[in-house]
């Protein structure tokens, strides 16, 4: 686990992006799992002005998302498919035949949840897997107690998740009960992981999955075992690590 102590969110931002544009530009095709969340906007917004300026080609790339609420159509304003829409596809030359999350709308959630996998699958399993982390140490939506083997499927938010996406929604009755996640074993199954976390609301989880044991109830831990992961943390999300890391 190579764990990366930035001085700030821009150089976080920065190093995270160099990393993915690296990858595309010694493999086009490349498969990229993408994340939601506020932490990676950095990252997203580095990855277009490389596409603008520099000519970042993602037009062979496929990408695979990690979630989507259950019950949100595609066009609603805190679904990811358009948060992902308004952050980085529409400002990038991806090939929408290549872009996938789940359906929050499936009618047969189960069957959805095993055709994502299978899609995965054909498309030879991904390459690079951005994560953030929730402050309780969930990846993706994979709460505390999720199986570190689990693939995708439903799972009932916990009350702090839905408190701290409240933030996004006009009422928070609004958010929703559960989501359809890429489970653990999926997202360890990814041929490298980038993990970013910023702020000092990140610094628990982040000693705990770096310095901690592994476990379900810190679902973030896995990454522990993964062969090919990198940390990328800024000094507010590293100000709880007791260990020595490069920068
Ligand atoms: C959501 C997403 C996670 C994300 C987390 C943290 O719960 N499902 O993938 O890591 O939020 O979000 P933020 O980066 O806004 O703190």
């Amino acid at each position: 686990m190579l764990v990366l102590v930035k001085s700030d969110y821009e150089e976080l931002s920065r190093t995270g992006a160099q990393i993915i544009a690296e990858l595309v530009r010694k493999k086009p095709n490349s498969v990229l799992g993408f994340a939601t969340g506020s932490t990676p906007l950095g990252l997203y917004r580095e990855l277009i002005r490389l596409h603008r300026n520099e000519g970042l080609d993602f037009s062979k790339v496929t990408t695979f998302n990690l979630d989507e609420y259950v019950s949100l159509p595609p066009e609603h304003d805190q679904s990811y498919h358009y948060f992902m829409r308004e952050n980085l596809f529409k400002h990038i030359n991806v090939d929408r035949r290549f872009v996938y999350l789940p359906m929050g709308m499936a009618q047969d959630v189960a069957a959805h949840c095993d055709w994502y996998e299978e899609q995965i699958e054909k498309c030879g399993g991904i390459d690079l897997q951005i994560l953030g982390i929730g402050a309780n140490g969930h990846i993706a939506f994979n709460e505390p107690g999720s199986s570190l083997g689990s693939r995708t499927r439903i799972k009932t938010l916990t009350g702090t998740t839905r408190e701290a996406n409240a933030r996004f929604f006009k009422k928070s009755e609004e958010v929703p009960k559960y989501a359809i996640t890429m489970g653990v074993g999926t997202i360890m199954d990814a041929r490298s992981l980038l993990l970013v976390a910023s702020g000092e609301g990140k610094a628990g989880a982040m000693q705990a999955t770096i310095e901690g044991p592994i476990t379900a109830m810190v679902p973030a831990t896995i990454v522990q075992m993964h062969r090919r992961a990198t940390i990328i943390l800024d000094r507010e999300a590293a100000s709880k690590l007791t260990g020595i890391y490069t920068d």
